[in-house]
């Protein structure tokens, strides 16, 4: 089992670098909001947050091991679009058309009632307290943890966002059909790179895809009467069969993102890759830009450079455009602003 959360050692010998990076948080600009997050942040005021969070990701998987995917995912989206401000998780209102029903999002999100359910736990413990985008944060890094993936410490203290955009959500998260240097330009215009982009799409190494989200790699591909030359022929009969093109009734059947190992946190996303059995079109792009091929090529043969590097980016994405100190509030529940 995971341990609680500590404090990393750290070594105050004073360098440049460490002057450089004390004098921009003091600076207080929005773009370094992160400098007011902290490790610690819920110490005093909510000592058993982690092991509250961590039971309810836990209970989850219990009951349905894809829920850990879900969440991963629950989180990306959120921090995708305008930053981790919970924004995902608001029900639409009659004044406000949010993020969960835009279209990459409504019939295929899932989780929100294990964030509702640890929501719930943490109220219960310390009220008004604990932000819905903190627990969203650490369910994620738990999820990951919890399928055998890595372990990152989270700093805590980001503020939950009173809006959601529908648009926004439609226009800044990545399409499995776009090119990727479309999907690239959406993460670079969030303070991600490239790398960035290699190492958090290795979150396909678990979860689920709907049939409609590849099937065109499968019978027509392009336009070009045959299936993507880019696909494993021995993925591509089964995926065949899942998704028959006579039948469009099927559109929601699901194939696992990564066939060899389902619902285990690994490096063998990569694996596939180099095995043309990516299952998305956005995936097996990796391999085949020659920019991104050797990253592929590297995290498929150094499992603990994996680890360690998605954690790294984990950290950046829980970071983005993120709302601190006075800004947005601790909602009281998920689903709608108090
Ligand atoms: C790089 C661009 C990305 C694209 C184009 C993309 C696209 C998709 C699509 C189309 C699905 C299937 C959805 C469905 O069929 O309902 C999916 C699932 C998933 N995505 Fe991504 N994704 C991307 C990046 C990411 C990132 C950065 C993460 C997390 C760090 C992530 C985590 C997941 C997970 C875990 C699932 C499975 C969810 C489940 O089983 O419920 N994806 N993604
Ligand atoms: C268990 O998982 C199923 C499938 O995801 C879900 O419909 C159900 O609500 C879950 N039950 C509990 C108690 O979480
Ligand atoms: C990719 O981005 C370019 C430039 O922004 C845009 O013109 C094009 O329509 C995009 N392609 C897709 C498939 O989204
Ligand atoms: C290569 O692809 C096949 C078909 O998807 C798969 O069963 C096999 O395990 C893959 N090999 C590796 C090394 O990943």
């Amino acid at each position: 089992m995971v341990e609680k959360q500590k404090k990393p050692v750290t070594h105050f010998t004073i360098n440049i670098p460490m002057l450089l990076f004390l004098a921009l948080c003091m600076s207080q600009h929005p773009l370094l909001s992160h400098c007011q997050l902290d490790y610690n942040f819920y110490y005093k005021t909510c000592p058993l947050l982690e092991g509250i969070v961590r039971n309810g990701v836990w209970s989850a998987i219990m009951n349905d091991t894809r829920i850990a995917a879900s969440i991963l995912r629950l989180h990306f989206h959120d921090c995708i679009v305008n930053g981790c401000d919970a924004s995902v998780l608001l029900d639409d209102t009659v004044d406000m058309t949010g993020e969960k029903n835009a279209g990459p999002n409504r019939n295929s999100l899932r989780g929100f009632e294990v964030i509702d359910n640890i929501k719930a736990d943490v109220e219960k413990n310390c009220p008004s307290t604990v932000s819905c985008v903190d627990i969203l944060t650490l369910a994620a890094r738990d999820a990951v943890v919890l399928s055998g993936g890595s372990y990152w410490y989270v700093q805590l203290g980001r503020r939950d966002g009173t809006t959601a955009n529908d648009q926004a959500a439609n226009q800044q998260i990545p399409s499995p059909f776009e090119p990727l240097d479309n999907i690239t330009a959406k993460f670079t215009s969030k303070g991600l790179d490239i790398k960035d982009v290699v190492l958090l799409s290795g979150a396909h190494t678990i979860g689920f895809a709907q049939c409609f989200t590849f099937k065109r790699r499968l019978f027509d591909f392009k336009g070009s009467g045959k299936p993507d030359p880019n696909l494993n022929s021995n993925l591509l009969q089964n995926l065949q069969s899942t998704c028959p093109s006579s039948d469009s009734t099927n559109s929601n059947k699901l194939a696992p993102l990564d066939p060899v190992t389902i619902s285990k946190f690994d490096n063998v996303y990569y694996k596939n890759l180099l095995n043309n059995s990516g299952l998305l079109e956005s995936d097996q792009a990796l391999l085949i830009d020659p920019k991104t091929a050797s990253m592929v090529d590297y995290y498929s043969k150094y499992p603990y450079m994996y680890t360690s590097d998605f954690g790294a980016s984990m950290v950046k994405l829980s970071n983005v455009g993120i709302l601190t100190g006075q800004n947005g509030q601790i909602r009281k529940k998920c689903r709608s602003v108090n």
